[in-house]
């Protein structure tokens, strides 16, 4: 009999093949997460689910799918699972590192550069018929090379954007709960404390994943330590960064700029105060946003859930023990 499987978005059709040649999947159509009754009345009979980073999987939904064995998340980051509730209950979890690791860096690199060149204010200006002329101080921003970028977490992505600030000629900082001597002479990096880096630092870029030790890891008083010239880049989670200090930073130029890929609550609202900002460039989590890698994401999703319907440890899951026990 072929496994039950709820898919609660449309993923590239590379994945989403796999998934329908092998089982009887029912996918969610709509362009916003399925609500939470629906979510928890579509898993009851499921063997597998296959969710993105939008869906919150805890352990009352994990109770609601009585025959469910894995949950596949299409994503790498996996905070939107209750891990420890479900290894309790056998159930195995995939995530999608590795592939997205160098177009995450991209786009973090991308908006360190448009918030030191300032290109979306600049945009905005030319396209609203502003320029009148070429001006010796229209739209002044900061150097990025030779500049000191900060990495708060050296792991897969935080390295990539180390190999990419060497070609700008950037002097890199990082700190990491675990320090990473092994990476130190081949990616050029200099291991500090947190503090230490944020002093230092023009740039700093956040590539942790978001845990109880990251959650409002960027507060008052951490943004109280940076330059005033400094310029803030999250593309790890929203909830590392206190937004509500932040906005006030930007706000009174504490620090010059942030550049935002994630939100403390996604989608943020629109009249949010901190969009009423000219200082900080947004985007919409996107930063694993390539055709490409969303359509590797789809295969490595796709390969987790199968494997795991069919009693196998995924080729990625974060929760092995939870594997045969
Ligand atoms: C995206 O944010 C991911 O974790 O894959
Ligand atoms: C996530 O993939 C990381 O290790 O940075």
């Amino acid at each position: 009999m072929a496994y039950r499987v709820y898919v609660t978005r449309r993923i590239p059709e590379a994945g989403l093949k796999m998934v329908l040649e092998a089982c009887e999947a029912k996918v969610w159509e709509d362009e916003v997460p399925p609500p939470r009754d629906v979510l928890m009345k579509e898993i009851a009979e499921v063997d597998g689910l296959l969710c993105l980073l939008t869906d919150r999987i805890d352990a009352e939904v994990m109770d609601a799918g009585k025959k469910l064995r894995v949950i596949s998340n299409y994503a790498v980051g996996y905070d939107n699972i209750d891990i420890p509730a479900a290894t309790a209950r056998k159930l195995i979890v995939g995530n999608t590192p590795g592939v997205l690791t160098e177009t995450t860096a991209d786009l973090a690199f991308t908006l360190l550069m448009a918030s030191a060149r300032r290109i979306v204010e600049g945009d905005k200006y030319t396209r609203a018929g502003k320029w009148r002329a070429w001006g010796p101080t229209l739209f002044l921003g900061y150097d990025i090379h030779h500049a000191t970028l900060g990495l708060v977490g050296l792991g897969r992505i935080g390295s990539e954007m180390a190999k990419r600030a060497k070609g700008f000629d950037m002097k890199v900082l990082y700190y990491d709960a675990f320090r990473r001597e092994d990476l130190e002479q081949s990616l050029g990096v200099q291991y500090v404390d947190l503090d230490t880096l944020l002093r230092e630092s023009d740039f700093v870029s956040l590539h942790t994943p978001l845990t109880e030790q990251t959650r409002h890891l960027i507060g008052a008083r951490e943004l109280g330590m940076m330059k005033p010239t400094a310029i803030l880049i999250n593309s790890s989670r929203g909830p590392v960064i206190d937004q509500k200090a932040l906005y006030e930073a930007l706000r009174d130029r504490k620090i010059a700029h942030a550049g935002l890929d994630v939100f403390e609550v996604e989608p943020i609202a629109h009249d949010d105060p901190l969009l009423s900002l000219d200082n900080v460039t947004v985007v919409p989590h996107i930063a694993s946003a390539s055709h490409a890698t969303r359509s590797k994401m789809a295969v490595m999703a796709a390969t987790n859930l199968l494997a795991g319907l069919r009693g196998e440890l995924p080729p990625n899951c974060v929760n092995p023990e939870a594997w045969g026990k």
